[in-house]
């Protein structure tokens, strides 16, 4: 839960919009407008600002897992967030930066709000999934998210991100795609120790649609040589998830620094006053003195290859697959 920017104009309208409208695709484009106003320097600055006073935020070890984020808000119902995609030293936009998947019951808006935008594809929900590990999919929507435009992952919709030529920020909402009685138990300080133990019981009595939770094992899936296989979601994130610690924390500030540098962040105060403090972690003391300076903070770029056998997914080749 992120809530201190609860009483800002722009985060009370969504949450008002969230609260009265129970068809949350209805609650998804009424928030659109109010999204591209988020994307503005002015609001930017202040969800910064406050990302830094956030003593979980500023003090968090990321994993790249992850992508680089500031939070916007968080409620049981919906989040908010800028997400910070580095681009890739190659520069090849032809190569997918991560496997096709589905983001289970949540619905996505995704606003790019700062560079160039990403090629991406979705597909069909129906999946056949055959026990050699192939799998059946169909190819619905291939097209360029470009700056300015929004764009909406249905729940359960499985859709592929190729590359970024240069650093892209998206402010992206999600919510469930149904208002349910449980959504509030997720954070609940008497149901987190015990998840573990209920997502098992909800598992084995294959309750997770009606709860909303995610499937047991969730399925990713890739293109090699013209056919379309799965992987195991926790296969496919696991060497990333393991990767921890001060560098990859040191990478990811160096990301969000970067883009609010170029987006033109300017406030020395704020800054000094970050600076002055004892505590601050290390990646801060490092990149928040260049938004004094304004001396250039170098573009972090990502991962050039990804963790299934052929180590990449050309677009061509994700095109053949699904044109047979
Ligand atoms: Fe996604």
């Amino acid at each position: 839960m992120f809530e201190p920017l609860k009483n800002h104009p722009l985060v009370s309208r969504i949450i008002q919009f969230s609260h009265t409208l129970d068809d949350r695709m209805e609650f998804h484009e009424k928030s659109h407008e109010v999204m591209r106003s988020m994307g503005e320097l002015e609001f930017l600055s202040t969800v910064f600002e406050t990302n830094l006073k956030d003593e979980g935020f500023l003090k968090r070890s990321w994993s790249n897992y992850e992508i680089p984020f500031l939070y916007v808000f968080e409620n049981n119902h919906f989040y908010l967030k800028f997400h910070i995609f580095p681009p890739v030293k190659s520069g090849d936009t032809q190569k997918a930066a991560n496997i096709i998947h589905h983001h289970n019951n949540y619905i996505l808006s995704s606003y790019t709000s700062f560079g160039p935008g990403y090629h991406t594809c979705h597909f069909g929900k129906e999946i056949i999934e055959h026990e050699d590990g192939t799998a059946e999919m169909t190819l619905t929507k291939d097209f360029f998210h470009a700056k300015g435009h929004i764009n909406v992952v249905e729940s359960w919709e499985p859709h592929i991100v190729f590359n970024m030529a240069s650093t892209t920020t998206t402010l992206v909402l999600w919510s469930p795609d149904k208002k349910l009685v449980t959504d509030g138990l997720r954070n609940h300080p008497l149901v987190k120790p015990f998840k573990r133990m209920i997502l098992l019981v909800i598992h084995a009595l294959n309750l997770h649609k009606s709860v909303g939770v995610a499937p047991k094992d969730v399925k990713q899936y890739y293109v090699q040589d013209g056919k379309v296989l799965s992987i195991k979601e926790a296969d496919y994130f696991g060497t990333y998830k393991e990767q921890v610690g001060d560098e990859v924390t040191m990478n990811y500030v160096q990301a969000i620094c970067h883009f609010v540098q170029q987006m033109g962040y300017k406030n020395d105060a704020f800054i000094s006053e970050m600076l002055s403090r004892d505590d601050l972690p290390k990646a801060w003391r490092n990149w928040l003195p260049f938004l004094i300076s304004d001396e250039e903070i170098p573009t972090l770029y990502g991962k050039e290859e990804i963790n299934i056998p052929k180590k990449e997914i050309r677009i061509e080749d994700l095109r053949k697959a699904f044109a047979s």
